[in-house]
This record gives structure tokens, sequence and C-alpha cells, in this order.
């Protein structure tokens, strides 16, 4: 299951205000009365309806670190996780990496209000995927004490398939790899994910901790189900 449906309960037709394709697929932003949907791919990604949890995945991670200086945001999508980062006065520097590349122009130019203002002198937006930055071929360089993934719907239930490996061992490895002592890996899912909690634990080494925190949603008369998965690094 994604995240929402992106239709139910709201009102009147959707407005697209941009899209484009790219070499992964269209990416859309589209206006329902107030509230913003992405797009990705023909599939849709979010919405503003409850950005709850992806709020929740940065302040969770950043209340787990002493002096979470440096951060990296996988996934800009509506922008709600890196602004929360931006909200806590201890983080000098957050690197948010986007795959679609009009997303991350349509933030520079404020398309919309929700992406709008973003990059500054705190926050730099990158074009590439963020598996490829984690594995250090290319993007910005690490480490990071806070590294958050919500760059998809979660294992089961990718938009992108390529994605896949990001969930898997060795892509978890490379995200826990690129942490500096005492950092912090999450990763968000829309749905419970047991197996990705068993690949962090694999990777995790014998100090770090891992757990699964799992967070109901009601919108839309139903109640959904997101999980995110945490990694703290032990430090020095
Ligand atoms: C669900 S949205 C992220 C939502 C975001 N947490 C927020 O608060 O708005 C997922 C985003 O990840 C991007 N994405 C997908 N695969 C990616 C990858 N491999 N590397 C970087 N970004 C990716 C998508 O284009 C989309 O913008």
């Amino acid at each position: 299951m994604g995240r929402g449906s992106g239709e139910a309960g709201r009102d009147g037709p959707a407005r697209t205000v941009a899209r484009e394709g790219t070499p992964h697929g269209e990416v859309a932003l589209r206006r329902r009365g107030d509230v913003l949907e992405l797009v990705v791919d023909g599939a849709f990604a979010m919405d503003t309806v409850d950005t709850s949890t992806e709020v929740a995945l940065a302040t969770d991670a950043l209340r787990r670190h002493q002096a979470p200086a440096r951060v990296l945001v996988g996934g800009l999508g509506l922008g709600f996780t890196a602004r929360a980062v931006l909200d806590d006065p201890r983080v000098e520097q957050v690197d948010v990496v986007e795959l679609a590349e009009p997303l991350v122009r349509w933030a520079r130019q404020g398309l919309v209000p929700e992406l709008a203002g973003l990059e500054g002198a705190r926050c730099a937006l990158h074009v590439a995927d963020v598996a490829d930055v984690l594995a250090g071929e290319g993007g910005p360089v690490g480490p990071w004490d806070v590294v958050l993934l919500d760059v998809d719907n979660g294992p089961d239930f990718l938009v992108h398939a390529a994605n896949a490996g990001l969930y898997e061992e060795a892509g978890l490895a490379a995200a826990a790899a690129a942490l500096a002592p005492g950092g912090v890996l999450v990763v968000w899912s829309s749905h419970v994910a047991p197996g990705l909690l068993a690949a962090l634990r694999s990777v995790a080494g014998e100090d770090a901790v891992v757990e699964e925190d799992v967070l109901a949603v009601a919108r839309e008369g139903r109640t959904f189900t997101y999980a995110t998965y945490s990694l703290v690094r032990a430090g020095c």
C-alpha cells in the first residue's frame, strides 16, 4: 500500500500545476483545493493532507542525536522532511538529494509555496540518485550525522523498481557507512516491513541500535499503518 490514495474524500477536480518527463518517468504537481499532490512516474507519490510522518521522520531522528550538524535527506518530495530538519537550529548543513530534476527546478523557482525558499545557506538541493550518493559515486560527500531516506513507498510497494536495493542489505550498509560515529539512519515506509527490519539488523554492527516505529495515520476514513526503521551507530 502506498501513502493515502490521492483521490478519496477530496473536493473538485485536480488542476495540473506542472508536469515534465524525466528519464525515470513523468513528475507532476497537482492542486486539488488546498491540497498539493506529487505524482511520480504516473503513480500518486504523496500529498499535503497529512504530512505528520514525513515530519516525524526528521524530528524523531534529530531527537536521537546530540549534535546533528550535517543531515542528508534522500527524496525532496514536497519538502516537509527537509523543512522539519531546517527547523532544528542545531543543524548546520542539509543536503537534499532528489532524482527528479524538474522538482528541484520548481523548488528553486518557488513554483509552489510548499517548496519555495528551501535552498539557502544551510540547505543545498542536489539532483542525483541517493543510492549513488551513498555509494560515494558523485553528489554531496559524507559523512552525515543523520541520513533520512524517504524515496519510495517502501520495499513492498515500490514506485521505482530501481529503488529496491536501498531497502536491502547492500544499500542499507552503504547508508550506515555514510554515518559519522553516533550517526542516525532512518528509513520511511508506507507499510510495516519485516524484511527491511531484518536487513537493517544484519548490517548493524555489534553496538548499533536498530528500531522499528509503527505510525498509524487516519485519513479518508481509513487508518494507514506507516513505519520508520532506524539504526543508531555507536559513538566514538
Ligand atoms: C514520497 S517523496 C518524499 C517526501 C518527502 N519526505 C516530503 O517530506 O515531502 C519521494 C521523493 O523521492 C524521489 N526519489 C525517488 N527515488 C529516488 C532516488 N533513488 N534518489 C533520490 N530521490 C528519489 C521522488 O522523486 C520523490 O520526490
